[in-house]
């Protein structure tokens, strides 16, 4: 009996740490945080194929609290990858050597179509979670506001 008590403690720890204040419990948090996404502009159910928020500070703003929250136990903090997953102030390296405006437009949308799927997705490799998806926890809205960010982060900036 005297060692199921911890446990019962334990669980009872987690049960309130899970409806209470979550900001100081984040840093290795494993449970997707949502992202408060009112001051940017809505945009509406339907999702976008590219960033309507490239360059809008507000986003890199909303963008650095719900990276930081979400992605950085995992792609580093300020992005900077320590090797374990993909640096993803690398993803458009390729579109910024490219010369040809029009391709250089279209290999954005490429890679901003993949990030959109990816975060919403997640990733799933041999039956091993190996990114959760954020799908329910967070609008294109929270997405495209990390994207924003990451925007910043590229090397070179
Ligand atoms: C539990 C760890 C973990 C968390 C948390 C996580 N990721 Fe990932 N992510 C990964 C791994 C591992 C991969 C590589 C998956 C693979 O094997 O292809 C990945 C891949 C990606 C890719 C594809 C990169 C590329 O160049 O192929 C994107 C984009 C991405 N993650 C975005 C995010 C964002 C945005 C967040 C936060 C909202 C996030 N991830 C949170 C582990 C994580």
């Amino acid at each position: 009996m005297r060692f199921y008590v911890p446990i019962v403690f334990g669980c009872l720890f987690l049960g309130v740490a899970a409806v209470g204040p979550t900001d100081a419990l984040a840093h290795g948090d494993v449970t997707p945080q949502a992202v408060d996404t009112h001051t940017l502009p809505p945009l509406g159910e339907e999702m976008r194929s590219e960033n309507p928020y490239r360059g809008l500070a507000e986003a890199v703003k909303v963008g650095v609290s719900a990276y930081t929250q979400n992605c950085a136990r995992c792609h580093g903090i300020e992005a900077v990858s320590g090797g374990m997953s993909p640096d993803l102030r690398e993803m458009d390296t390729e579109c910024l050597d490219q010369k040809d405006e029009v391709k250089k437009k279209a290999c954005f949308k490429e890679v901003d179509d993949f990030f959109m799927s990816i975060t919403m997705k997640g990733k799933v490799r041999n039956g091993v979670e190996k990114m959760p998806s954020f799908k329910g926890t967070f609008n294109q809205e929270a997405v495209w506001a990390i994207k924003t960010y990451l925007d910043t982060r590229r090397p070179g900036n």
